[in-house]
């Protein structure tokens, strides 16, 4: 399927906020791909479809995830809004007939964020984080620091992120703790 039917399609299927934020989410991830050397069709599509799995109301999604056989662990069964992505890997296979490998793996990390991630799922999970819409405190620290480097942005989106679960008393999702881990240990192997 074409980038511009899988919009017509979302637009139908998504809630107009939902929309505009994928729409500008798919241009940001062009972007960054555009100074990474990242396949920008891919980030298009890729960004296009990373929230397709939000078509259906938050409450279906333990029992969808369920319908569909996907596994869920402990902590997207306490925190559900997680389990889009799994459920978006699954509308952007079955439903826009993406085989990709790692425009599927970009969406199944987007919420969380993870180890051994690729640069597109970087791109896609940062340009989530920045699209122009974003208007949380710190956001604009964050879009500066996403320009400074790829692996350098995750870290401090990551940073942003659990600082902020924390600070709210939610669960941080092991992914992204092995996604920071992963940096930091890089980033000490560098200075040695
Ligand atoms: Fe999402
Ligand atoms: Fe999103």
């Amino acid at each position: 399927m074409e980038l511009e039917e899988m919009q017509t399609r979302l637009e139908k299927e998504l809630p107009a906020k939902r929309f505009h934020h994928t729409v500008a989410v798919s241009q940001t991830a062009v972007e960054l791909a555009r100074l990474y050397g990242v396949d920008e069709k891919k980030a298009a599509i890729a960004g296009m479809l990373h929230d397709s799995g939000r078509q259906i109301p938050k409450k279906d999604f333990i029992a969808k995830a369920a319908e569909l056989g996907i596994p869920l662990d402990e902590v997207e069964k306490a925190q559900p809004i997680l389990i889009h992505a799994k459920l978006g890997v699954y509308y952007a296979e079955h439903e826009f007939g993406v085989t990709d490998p790692d425009i599927l793996s970009s969406i199944r990390y987007h919420t969380t964020g993870a180890a051994h991630m690729s640069p597109l799922a970087m791109v896609i999970y940062l340009a989530d984080l920045i699209e122009p819409h974003r208007d949380f405190e710190g956001v604009d620290t964050l879009r500066q620091q996403v320009r400074q480097g790829l692996e350098y942005g995750m870290l401090k989106a990551y940073i942003h992120t659990m600082a902020y679960l924390m600070e709210q008393g939610q669960l941080i999702h092991p992914d992204c703790l092995a996604g920071y881990n992963e940096l930091i240990m890089a980033q000490e192997a560098n200075q040695q």
